[in-house]
């Protein structure tokens, strides 16, 4: 083992890489390497759109949520006009942090070192003995604090470092379509029930992007309690049954888990999904009707789940959503975000239900979370070992799998539900940001 000299470029070694994904291969050293992680640092999460905030954690003028984009602390803020910005949490004076809070509401910032003071918006508007010390020299305009781009869809508020990116929407690629799944449960669409859950964990931020873009493959393994225990509706020798859907070239995938026996929109009140029809396209309605678990990424790290969750076991039960961000902090480390949204329109009974089912499934001490980050972990833990160097990962699933014509969604859908498609698409997108070639 060990062939590889350490002193392999790096960038030989993302090329390797990338010839690797096209016939199938990834390799482990990507779970947990500095350098890795360092370049992902000044390729990836500087190009990228990068989830924010959900607009309903800051309804109000004034306020706001720090959040980051890569190792960048943003606040995000709604000004008094109720327009979102995102500025960099950096004082231009001398770099002090500037907003100390996670939340809150603000018509203002002022810096503790020196007191200079920014609107909401970032406009520098108060500069202590600017007259005296300054002497007409310093211009206000030019010091306001570095701001971010921000674009939304459907109250998802996205931010982006490169002001050359392509927009949004074309970043999003048709990606909309499996969002609005997540998005557009009734006509007032969703808000979270409150703040989100985060903590840290040992484990590399793309170990959970892949997760969540359709492993419909360690369900019932590394969740085979809920099976048996009746908490989830579906069985060992039915779990494959339903589609992988990727966007080619964009990085984003969607695992859609059909039940048998599964009604369509069960887990929803009635009155609820009579909205929820109004809202989404016959399209839509279709690929709704026929899936039990929808998981999804968008590239590169926020995630989606919705699933039914059997307070009764042996009962439907309710459907719930969760959002997650990855938010990386070192190699193999990384700092979770977890939301549960709910239909803005739903009665206090569901909502409360679903952010019942949401708590005990995949809140921060929920029984599946619990599960998956105990493989998660020692993934990562294994990826960093000096051996593991030389390791790579099968990713041959669904290799000559030609797309359903039958589907009536974009992207690449493919069956069964349980493949590497969506794999190979997310790699191979995340490789070429790597390249400097996205
Ligand atoms: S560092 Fe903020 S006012 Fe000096
Ligand atoms: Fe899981």
């Amino acid at each position: 083992m060990n062939t590889k000299p350490e002193s392999q470029s790096l960038a030989a070694w993302v090329e390797e890489t990338r010839e690797g994904i096209d016939s199938g291969r990834f390799p482990a050293r990507a779970f947990n390497d500095q350098a890795v992680y360092d370049l992902e640092q000044e390729r990836l999460f500087s190009k990228t759109w990068c989830f924010l905030a959900h607009e309903s954690e800051i309804p109000h003028p004034g306020d706001y949520v720090t959040r980051y984009i890569g190792n960048n602390n943003l606040i995000v803020a709604r000004d008094e006009h109720g327009e979102i910005y995102a500025n960099l949490n950096m004082c231009r004076h001398r770099g002090n942090v500037m907003c100390k809070a996670e939340m809150g509401n603000a018509s203002h910032f002022r810096c503790s070192y020196h007191g200079w003071t920014y609107k909401n918006s970032g406009e520098l508007v108060g500069v202590p003995y600017m007259k005296e010390g300054y002497e007409g020299r310093l211009k206000r305009k030019d010091w306001g604090l570095v701001r971010v781009r921000v674009d939304s869809y459907e109250g998802l508020v996205f931010g982006c470092l490169d002001p050359e990116a392509p927009p949004l929407d074309e970043y999003l690629g048709g990606f909309q379509f499996y969002l609005d799944l997540y998005l557009k449960h009734g006509l007032g669409g969703v808000e979270v029930h409150g703040p989100p859950d985060h903590w840290i964990a040992d484990t590399d931020w793309k170990i959970c992007t892949e997760n969540f873009a359709g492993d419909g493959y360690h369900t019932p393994v590394a969740h085979q309690w809920g099976f048996h225990l009746g908490y989830f509706p579906s069985s060992g020798s039915t779990h494959s049954q339903g589609w992988a859907v990727s966007i080619p070239g964009k990085g984003h995938g969607i695992g859609l888990g059909h039940g048998p026996n599964f009604p369509p929109f069960g887990g929803f009140p009635d009155d609820l999904v009579a909205e929820m029809k109004q809202s989404l396209s016959p399209e839509q309605v279709e690929v709704f009707s026929r899936t039990r678990t929808a998981v999804g990424s968008v590239f590169p790290n926020l995630s989606f789940l919705m699933q039914p969750f059997s307070l009764e076991p042996g009962e439907i039960g309710v459907r719930f959503v969760t959002m997650r961000l990855y938010h990386p902090v070192g190699p193999g480390r990384m700092e979770m975000y977890s939301w549960c949204l709910v239909p803005k329109n739903a009665s206090q009974e569901y909502k409360k239900e679903a952010y019942r089912a949401y708590t005990l499934a995949f809140g921060q001490a929920g029984t599946f979370e619990q599960d998956d980050f105990e493989n998660w972990t020692k993934v990562t833990q294994a990826a960093g070992m000096t051996m593991v160097r030389d390791v790579d990962f099968p990713y041959i699933m669904g290799m000559d799998s030609a797309p359903d014509p039958e589907f009536p969604g974009p992207g690449h859908a493919v069956v069964p539900y349980v493949n590497d498609t969506n794999f190979r698409n997310l790699w191979s997108r995340w490789a070429d940001y790597l390249a400097g070639e996205a």
